[in-house]
């Protein structure tokens, strides 16, 4: 509780949140020439297999080099609709026609969608995620609307959907700004004809703020300020060190103009956090 206490002070909105990610640093994006280390431990998967499982007896710690390390609590991974943020509630009110949710986490933005009869399929690198999210979908909603479920990262699908939905600071999986450029291209390829990219970030530069001057501090070893790297640890257990990217509004448009996308700013959060919508220009 004194980790989550800190976690509301340091980012007042429910979790900005630092992500997260099963195992995410070893399964880069192939065009990255990044070859695989070994197979990562699912210390995710199996934090979303307990609490689905009512053996929920502690949180992730999410730990950081740069930002402070904190407490990501179970319990919001599986949040219903009203427990959601605006951004997201926002974002599930805008999808349309077959949705991809990317990342898609315990499932409970395909839960909402799925039980509102929009067609869903749901993709996450985390084989827990996708067993706990298509269980979630089977038992809970009451239509019959996934379509597929599927164990793998975004960027080795190729499949076209009318709506691709990337939530909880989405711009995360694109992990460092210098794969924005590849990310959107290969997003921006999946989209059908007159297709939309839902996607929430935060701006980050209020944690490296100088009170005094206003200027940002930049980690000498990073791009820029939203480069952030982390670790989780639950049950005993450590992932490798991953990385994360947070995107503010300016920089995700300036990216979306450069690979032909056009960027609308759909609303804002209470805490530096965004939900924006890309099409093709
Ligand atoms: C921050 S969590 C968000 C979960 C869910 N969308 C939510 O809002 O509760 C990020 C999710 O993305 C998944 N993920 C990370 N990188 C991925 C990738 N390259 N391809 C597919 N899933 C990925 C993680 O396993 C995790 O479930």
């Amino acid at each position: 509780m004194v980790f989550y206490a800190t976690l509301q002070k340091t980012f007042c909105s429910r979790y900005v949140y630092l992500w997260l990610v099963a195992g995410a640093t070893l399964t880069l994006l192939p065009f990255y020439k990044v070859t695989k280390v070994s197979t990562p431990k699912d210390i995710y998967g199996a934090a979303l297999l307990d609490f689905y499982n009512n053996e929920y007896t502690e949180d992730i710690t999410v730990l950081s080099p740069t930002i402070e390390d904190d407490i990501l609590p179970l319990p919001y991974l599986f949040r219903t609709f009203a427990e959601m943020p605006t951004i997201e509630q926002q974002a599930l009110l805008l999808c349309k026609g077959h949705t991809l949710d990317i990342g898609c986490g315990a499932g409970s933005h395909a839960l909402w969608l799925t039980d509102n009869n929009q067609e869903v399929s749901i993709i996450d690198q985390s084989a827990g995620a996708i067993t706990v999210s298509r269980k979630r979908i089977h038992t809970l909603s009451r239509k019959r609307m996934l379509k597929n479920n599927i164990t793998d990262s975004i960027w080795n699908h190729t499949s076209q959907y009318d709506t691709l939905l990337l939530l909880m600071n989405g711009t995360g999986i694109f992990e460092q700004l210098s794969n924005v450029d590849n990310a959107l291209q290969h997003l921006k390829a999946m989209l059908k004809p007159g297709g939309q990219i839902l996607v929430d970030s935060s701006d980050l530069a209020f944690l490296f703020r100088d009170e005094e001057d206003g200027g940002i501090w930049q980690d000498a070893s990073t791009d820029y300020y939203g480069e952030v790297t982390f670790s989780m640890q639950y049950k005993g257990e450590t992932t490798p060190d991953f990385n994360w990217l947070y995107l503010d509004f300016e920089l995700l448009k300036k990216y979306a103009q450069k690979n032909e996308l056009c960027a609308e700013l759909i609303v804002e959060g209470d805490h530096y956090d965004y939900l924006a919508r890309l099409t093709i220009a």
